[in-house]
């Protein structure tokens, strides 16, 4: 047994509760049967994201208390500033208040009606603002990108042969760029492989188009890329950083992921492509040295990345997935593998296979282990997709349901208590049925929908 330890000690706690059952049944059924409209104070373990709730270092909150507050030349820009550079190796830093943030600004920048994106994966809110901007996603991941269980090490790569067949279908004017998502949110958090990165610049080149890298999981993927790609055995974290960086001409991420609790920015080499987002940003965010971030986030986020360089803290999220997803594995529950990054991710349709995919079985497991155990995973399977032009439900490639390990916030015995609450549940899944929607919004359902019980 592979035991991960905790490189870090612990100096601040905040309490949890652990509510009866029956109330936490009546919290589900106050939520719509919706993992997002749960309030905390009903939650035990809270798996629903990573996002902004990463744990900060005692450097990171030392440094927000040194913030300079200033509409304009703040000295906290500056020093994030520097940070980017030398961690991202890219000169112009448009900062943003979120991920979704520099989604909304690449998109509109760079993204004419009718033209393609061709990526790993999509993320919801990467498709939407795409889509909204005109654009098509064209997902081109490996025919046994999807599969369940695998020992591919690699399962976020871009099939080379697909994106030549994209440039041959579309021609190179109809293709916007080329977007890489780190550590593959949606499918598992799968990372792609460096050679990967270097196969689809290659094609970018030959086809003057630019290439994108999500990088709102940057640090887990590099971590993988030394773990499981044998050039990089020995490398440091930084230089594989700065490698996989090199490779894009526009890096865009969520900082509540990769560095920090809050913000997101955009970086390139480029001026031409900085002076094509630079008004955009002014306008929807705000001025150039804050981008809709407070001070003290700027600063936190400076620290954070210097901290992502650190095999010692981007080693811990993964270490604790691995260890959940090998003993889930081992005891028959169907967990995607080999693990990933983000979270253990439960294959809902092997879990519940009586519940059909109509009828939501990503949903409802997160229902159902919410009741069973307090603790708070997120659905990542058809109520996070759309409908199609008829109105019918696109079925999710993959029915998920996620339970993230926020960077440095669970202990090894929480980590026991999720493996034991899932088994339990495995071993009585007869007792969980499908769900049906009460309340449908049309953009970004998931977020604030409401459902029943079938
Ligand atoms: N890109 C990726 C790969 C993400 O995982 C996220 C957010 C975003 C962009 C958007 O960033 O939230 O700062 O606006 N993922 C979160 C999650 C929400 O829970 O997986 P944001």
């Amino acid at each position: 047994e592979q035991i991960p330890v905790e490189l870090h000690k612990v100096r601040m706690v905040q309490k949890l509760f652990l509510k009866p059952i029956e109330e936490r049944k009546a919290a589900m059924e106050e939520a719509g049967f919706n993992t997002f409209l749960l309030s905390t104070k009903d939650v035990f373990l809270d798996m629903l994201t990573d996002s902004g709730t990463n744990a900060m270092s005692d450097n990171q909150i030392s440094s927000m208390l040194q913030a300079d507050d200033a509409y304009a030349g703040s000295q906290s820009f500056y020093r994030m500033e520097k940070a980017l550079r030398e961690v991202f190796g890219k000169h112009y830093v448009l900062p943003a208040h979120q991920g979704r943030a520099a989604e909304n600004i690449v998109s509109q920048a760079f993204i004419k009606k009718g033209e393609v994106i061709p990526m790993n994966y999509h993320f919801t809110t990467t498709k939407e603002h795409m889509e909204l901007n005109g654009g098509k996603v064209l997902e081109i991941y490996a025919d046994d990108a999807l599969q369940i269980k695998s020992d591919k090490p690699f399962k976020g790569n871009i099939d080379i042969d697909k994106l030549k067949d994209v440039f041959s279908t579309y021609g190179k004017e109809k293709v916007a760029f080329v977007r890489m998502e780190a550590s593959t949110n949606l499918i598992g958090g799968q990372p792609f492989s460096m050679q990967n990165m270097r196969d689809v610049k290659k094609i970018c080149e030959e086809n003057e188009t630019m290439m994108v890298l999500d990088a709102s999981l940057i640090g887990e993927n590099a971590w993988f890329i030394k773990q499981r790609e044998e050039e990089f055995k020995n490398a440091e974290i930084k230089d594989i950083l700065l490698e996989m960086c090199s490779y894009a001409d526009l890096v865009y991420f969520s900082s509540r992921k990769v560095s920090s609790t809050r913000g997101g920015g955009i970086v390139t080499n480029s001026k031409d492509l900085y002076m094509k987002m630079r008004d955009l940003l002014v306008l929807y965010e705000g001025f150039l040295t804050y981008g809709g971030m407070s001070v003290r986030e700027i600063e936190a986020m400076a620290v954070g990345l210097n901290e992502t360089c650190d095999e010692t803290v981007i080693s811990q999220s993964p270490s604790f997935i691995a260890y959940a997803v090998n003993e889930l594995d081992a005891a028959g529950v169907p967990v995607i593998t080999p693990p990933g990054a983000l979270g253990c991710h439960i294959d809902a349709m092997g879990f519940l296979p009586h519940v059909p995919q109509t009828d939501y079985p990503a949903g409802a497991l997160a229902t159902a282990l919410f009741i069973i155990s307090g603790i708070r995973g997120m659905e990542r399977g058809t109520i996070s997709s759309v409908r199609d032009e008829n109105g019918d439900d696109i079925p999710a490639d993959v029915e998920l349901l996620r339970l993230a390990f926020p960077r440095r916030v669970f202990t090894l015995s929480q980590t026991k208590f999720v493996i034991d609450r899932v088994k339990w549940l495995y071993e009585n899944r007869e007792l969980v049925g499908g769900l049906e929607w009460v309340e449908e919004p049309p953009l970004l359902r998931f977020f604030m929908g409401r459902l029943k019980a079938k």
